[in-house]
């Protein structure tokens, strides 16, 4: 039977391709290997390979057509075999719907006043793109500008893990010939510089609404009808805020759970508290192996901490890759802190030191001891004073129902960012923020995570963007693994001591790059090359292609990739 030649999928969200160029003519004889025709698509132009010996027998779609995923290109079988019409009609699938991203040409918008409820990453960054496309723009903020990321979260957090990790490499200056003296910490000074550097960056956030003539109103904002809301102000008076369109960006706050005795006891905090103790506590008991408690477990333990997590799940963060988060589990229980996973808190009380924490784990009940107790196991969306149901929009428990226009089912009402309780993170804020600035100044945009990266910043670095392996599996994809490690990379090598490893899962058919997954030193900086790889629906073959400096460790990115077709040069390809 004739061997059907189809089009492929060269990345996750390909769905059709043009043939650009047939290189072999009907009559011509081919081999496995040999390069049938060349297909563009609105990113690339690749080489189709035969993955058949024969000849070429008939070519369905000619050169320009655009043809769907899997759709028939042409045949390759024996000389003189027929191929009968109804097999070569059957095969070719109806056409594939429009691509997602169609970016239309912008419409003027002079006229349309926007109002941005949030000034967060999401709400700011939406403010900024609508003033941009000429929209009247207000933005209202209860708080600070610069919301959860720049005054509690990403930005100070960070802060500290930099002065921890600057304090532990001075600890070891020693490996590197150096001989200098520690004598601690002044920990006054350290929250006076995550102070100074959140406050210059909120200040640039309000030298930016300047500079896009966007109103800024301190207030909290509620619906007072579909086309306006009401604003109350610090000094309890009120504002009527007729709108257009909005948009709603008011972030997330601490989720607490429901354990007997953490409401109302002074030694619990959540991540706003525990980015600023007032000294580093001696102990400390992290609830959740989340992103916040591993931050801060590997900050305050480098600060000197005897920290303790207690994680509900079999494994610590579980979104991320399961191999390289144990590789980071046996690092962090290496450098002191203890880690139960599987482990249920059941109560904590007061204690003369603290706090005093029961926790199920393996079927026993252990008591811990800790000076502070930090909960971090989860955050819920900040939409309670927006009245959502007054206005009829959609939401499920406070979360915000959109699209990916990111549009609720109210017309001009949109919504971004945490307050949709789905992805909680400050770049994804600020994407929405732009789709929807975008969409409600007439252009069309619609927002796709496929490129959105996850990093934490425990020690090493651990980022990842695409498919985890355990995802592939999930799915039922068809996939190969590439890993390099990185004690085979002369950068890393001489960073942290080659700790970590690079991961690459590439689709088992077309080598299209499915996900990357890194721990090691500044992981969250070289996932950037790898979530340009999956938006571009690069195959490995970019990758290799890509001349990577040396010595860095990108270059072990390039040798994980040739990896995953058993091709690195520098480890051994098993
Ligand atoms: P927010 O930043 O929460 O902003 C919402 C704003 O809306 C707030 O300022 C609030 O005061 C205001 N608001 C709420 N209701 C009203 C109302 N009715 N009227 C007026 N104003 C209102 N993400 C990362 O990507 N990288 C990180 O490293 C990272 N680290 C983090 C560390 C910690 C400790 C925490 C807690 C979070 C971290 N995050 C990180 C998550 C990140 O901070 C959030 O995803 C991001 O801030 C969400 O942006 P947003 O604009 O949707 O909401
Ligand atoms: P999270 O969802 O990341 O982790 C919460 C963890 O707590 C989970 O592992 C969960 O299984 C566990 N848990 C839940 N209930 C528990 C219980 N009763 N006992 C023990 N464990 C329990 O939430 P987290 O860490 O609070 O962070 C909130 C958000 O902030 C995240 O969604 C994240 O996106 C964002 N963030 C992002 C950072 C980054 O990008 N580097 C850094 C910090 C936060």
């Amino acid at each position: 039977m004739a061997f059907e030649i189809k089009m492929p999928q060269l990345g996750l969200t390909m769905e059709e391709g043009t043939v650009a160029r047939w290189l072999k003519q009907e009559g011509d004889s081919v081999k496995k290997g040999d390069v049938l025709l060349e297909i563009t698509t609105d990113k690339l132009t690749s080489e189709i390979e035969s993955e058949a010996d024969g000849i070429l027998l008939k070519i369905v779609a000619e050169e320009g057509e655009d043809v769907p995923v899997k759709g028939l290109l042409g045949y390759i079988g024996e000389s003189g075999e027929q191929i009968g019409q109804a097999s070569a009609s059957a095969a070719t699938p109806t056409p594939a719907s429009a691509p997602a991203a169609v970016p239309a040409a912008a419409k003027k918008a002079a006229d349309t006043s926007v109002v941005v409820v949030g000034g967060g990453p999401g709400g700011y960054v939406a403010a900024i793109r609508a003033a941009q496309l000429g929209g009247k723009v207000t933005l209202i903020e209860k708080n600070k500008l610069g919301g959860t990321c720049l005054n509690v979260g990403c930005i100070p957090t960070k802060v500290l893990l930099h002065a921890a990790e600057a304090l532990t490499e001075a600890k070891h200056m020693d490996n590197l010939g150096i001989q200098i003296s520690v004598n601690g910490i002044d920990w006054k000074a350290v929250q006076s510089r995550k102070e100074a550097v959140t406050n210059q960056l909120v200040s640039g956030v309000i030298g930016l609404m300047k500079a896009n003539k966007i109103r800024v109103m301190e207030g909290t904002a509620s619906f007072a009808s579909k086309t306006a809301l009401e604003v109350v102000k610090k000094d309890g008076t009120k504002e009527n805020v007729p709108f257009d369109k909005v948009i709603l960006a008011t972030g997330s706050v601490p989720a607490v759970p429901p354990i007997p005795g953490v409401k109302g006891n002074a030694a619990c905090v959540d991540s706003t508290g525990a980015l600023a103790f007032d000294h580093v506590p001696e102990t400390l008991l992290v609830i959740g192996g989340g992103v916040i408690g591993m931050e801060l477990a590997t900050a305050y333990s480098r600060f000197g901490a005897k920290v303790t997590v207690v994680e509900a799940m079999p494994k610590l963060l579980p979104m991320m890759d399961g191999e390289l988060t144990a590789m980071l589990r046996k690092k962090m229980e290496a450098s002191g802190v203890t880690i139960l996973t599987e482990a249920k808190v059941q109560s904590v009380e007061a204690a003369p030191v603290g706090a005093k924490v029961q926790v199920e784990v393996g079927g026993k009940v252990e008591s811990f001891e800790a000076e502070k107790v930090l909960v971090a196991v989860g955050r819920r969306t900040d939409t309670e004073a927006l009245g959502l149901d007054k206005v009829g929009i959609a939401h499920d428990r406070g979360r915000i129902t959109v699209n990916d226009k990111m549009e609720t089912n109210v017309p001009n009402i949109y919504a971004i960012g945490d307050c949709l309780g789905k992805v909680m993170l400050a770049h994804v804020a600020s994407a929405q923020g732009e789709v929807a600035a975008e969409n409600a100044l007439g252009e069309i945009a619609v927002y796709d995570g496929k490129t959105n990266p996850s990093c934490v910043y425990t020690d090493p670095e651990f980022a990842g963007v695409g498919l985890t392996e355990e995802k592939a599996k999930e799915e039922g994809i068809p996939y190969q693994v590439g890993k390099f490690p990185l004690m085979a990379n002369g950068k890393a090598l001489i960073m942290n001591g080659g700790e970590g490893m690079i991961k690459f899962i590439i689709g088992k058919e077309y080598g299209e790059v499915l996900g990357v997954h890194i721990l090691g030193p500044r992981a969250t900086d070289l996932i950037g090359e790898c979530a340009l790889a999956i938006g571009m629906e690069a195959t490995v073959d970019e990758i290799y292609a890509t001349i990577h400096a040396h010595p860095t460790v990108t270059e072990a990115v390039r040798e994980a990739a040739l990896a995953a077709t058993k091709r690195a040069i520098h480890i051994p390809n098993k």
